[in-house]
């Protein structure tokens, strides 16, 4: 079968990109994303292409391109499911923040709702793919609820996981590494709905990177891929403590390690801390499910990845105040960064959050910059917490458009994300304008720290002994 008309259910950070490349290499399929988030959907809409709701790297170019012509976005979701023969659930996954699992679990309760108002909604037979990271097991739970509250049509369920890295989304599903299809392999069914779906990406994809497996690899190795990028993030992070106490220098041994073929060079920059949407919820999903299975050593084997980067994250903030006489109380200090990685406007789960709410905790006034991120939403980070009032909040929290003037007067200066503009600036003109000492932890080592040096700075970068 070919799929005609593609609906998918949540407008965000996945749906959004995804959809919109599906789309402008598949025209003659209609492609309509939905979203209950009216606000989400007019941005989408918006002709200010500057105004879409996720900043990414030539996404405006292919929205631009493929928009009222086969791309689509709506808040009719109840007629874009019903049109369509092939259905995307790409709604938000977090982690429970209530009742059993609370911290640790999927909550799927989105999900949930998706599934019964597909079946709801559907008269005629459609495939629905799980693109949300989702725990292992999820497919069974919606093919349940489709088959016993739907209108008799059948579903075939498909996982089909997302691998896209945000800041480098386009590219990323320009050109995947490989394309994963997981479904009901053993059924004729099956098999034509996963010939469907491994057509759509065909349009664009070499066959031989597109992979079908059954459905319960396809959403365990979603996770797991999570969990291996992120335990070397918290490897590296472990050893850049290391490199500070002895002196070794963690861009070396990264280089020298990495230079072996089996370890390979990727994922070896060591941070402040990873952030973003999945690792953390992914890994506690996998500690989560593996307790659940009762396999304790299991789950405290991957615990510990997330140990890791709390304590990186703390570390790195108790190393400001010791460095700065032990007390920041009152004083002034620039955060340079606040999205959760370089070219994305997503502050989930970034590290910029912990590290101000600690700041704060010390009394710091904190002057935060960053490229993309609006202040609403840096508000809103540190609101989540629920550490502080409101107001305190934003009697503590200055927020700047321009990196300069978040700069001037202040004791010290973070660098939280790794913005290529920041290693650009002037920084002569950022040193005449602080308080002295002036002091620079640079939470990415992307500052070249001989020049800042050079200035006068007095600089920490994490991995070196200072
Ligand atoms: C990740 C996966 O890479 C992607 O395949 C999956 O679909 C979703 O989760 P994402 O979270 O968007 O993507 O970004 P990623 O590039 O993986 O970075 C995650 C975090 O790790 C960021 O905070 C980043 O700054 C940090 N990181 C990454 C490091 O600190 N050091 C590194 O070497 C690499
Ligand atoms: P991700 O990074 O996984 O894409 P986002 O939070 O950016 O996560 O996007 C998920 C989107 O799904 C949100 O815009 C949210 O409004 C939308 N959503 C959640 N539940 C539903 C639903 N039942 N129907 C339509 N949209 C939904």
């Amino acid at each position: 079968m070919r799929v005609k008309r593609i609906c998918c259910i949540g407008a965000g950070y996945v749906g959004g990109p995804t959809m919109a490349i599906i789309a402008q290499k598949n025209p003659s399929i209609a492609v309509t994303v939905v979203d209950i988030n009216a606000n989400r959907i007019a941005a989408w809409n918006d002709e200010n292409l500057d105004n879409l709701p996720i900043y990414e790297p030539g996404l405006s170019e292919v929205v631009k391109e493929a928009r009222g012509k086969n791309l689509f976005f709506s808040t009719a979701v109840d007629q874009a499911i019903e049109e369509a023969d092939m259905i995307f659930i790409s709604v938000n996954t977090p982690t429970k923040t209530y009742g059993v699992g609370k911290g640790m679990a999927a909550d799927l309760k989105f999900i949930e709702l998706c599934a019964r108002q597909i079946a709801r909604v559907s008269k005629s037979n459609k495939i629905v793919v799980e693109k949300s990271t989702l725990p292992v097991r999820t497919a069974e739970a919606l093919k349940s609820i489709l088959d016993n509250t739907g209108n008799g049509v059948n579903f075939q369920i498909l996982s089909n996981p997302e691998f896209l890295a945000e800041g480098t989304a386009v590219n990323d599903l320009l050109n995947p590494d490989r394309v994963l299809i997981g479904g009901d392999i053993d059924h004729e069914k099956g098999k034509e709905a996963m010939q469907a779906l491994v057509d759509v990406y065909a349009s664009w994809v070499p066959k031989e990177r597109i992979l079908t497996t059954n459905i319960w690899s396809s959403e365990l190795s979603k996770l797991t891929a999570n969990a291996f990028l992120a335990q070397r993030v918290s490897s590296i992070n472990a050893l850049s403590e290391l490199c500070e106490a002895t002196g070794a220098d963690d861009n070396e041994v990264a280089k020298a390690i990495g230079a072996d073929s089996r370890i390979g060079s990727k994922f070896l920059q060591a941070s402040v801390g990873f952030g973003g949407s999945c690792f953390q919820k992914d890994i506690l999903n996998l500690v989560y499910i593996s307790r659940s299975l009762g396999l304790a050593e299991v789950a405290d084997y991957w615990e510990q990845v997330i140990t890791m980067n709390d304590h990186q994250k703390d570390r790195f903030a108790k190393k400001m105040v010791s460095t700065m006489y032990n007390t920041v109380s009152g004083k002034q200090i620039a955060l340079l960064g606040w999205a959760f990685k370089k070219d994305t406007n997503d502050t989930r789960e970034s590290a910029a959050i912990y590290v101000a709410d600690e700041l704060l905790a010390e009394q710091a006034q904190l002057h935060v910059f960053d490229p993309k991120v609006q202040k609403q939403q840096i508000l809103n980070d540190l609101k989540t917490l629920n550490t502080r009032s409101e107001e305190e909040n934003a009697n503590l929290v200055s927020i700047y458009n321009d990196p300069f003037k978040a700069c001037e007067d202040v004791h010290a200066i973070a660098v939280m994300t790794e913005w290529d503009e920041f290693r650009e600036y002037d920084w002569q003109k950022i040193y005449d304008q602080m308080m002295k000492p002036a002091f620079v932890f640079d939470g990415r080592n992307i500052l070249d720290a001989k020049k800042l040096e050079a200035i006068g700075f007095s600089v920490f970068q994490i991995g070196k002994a200072n």
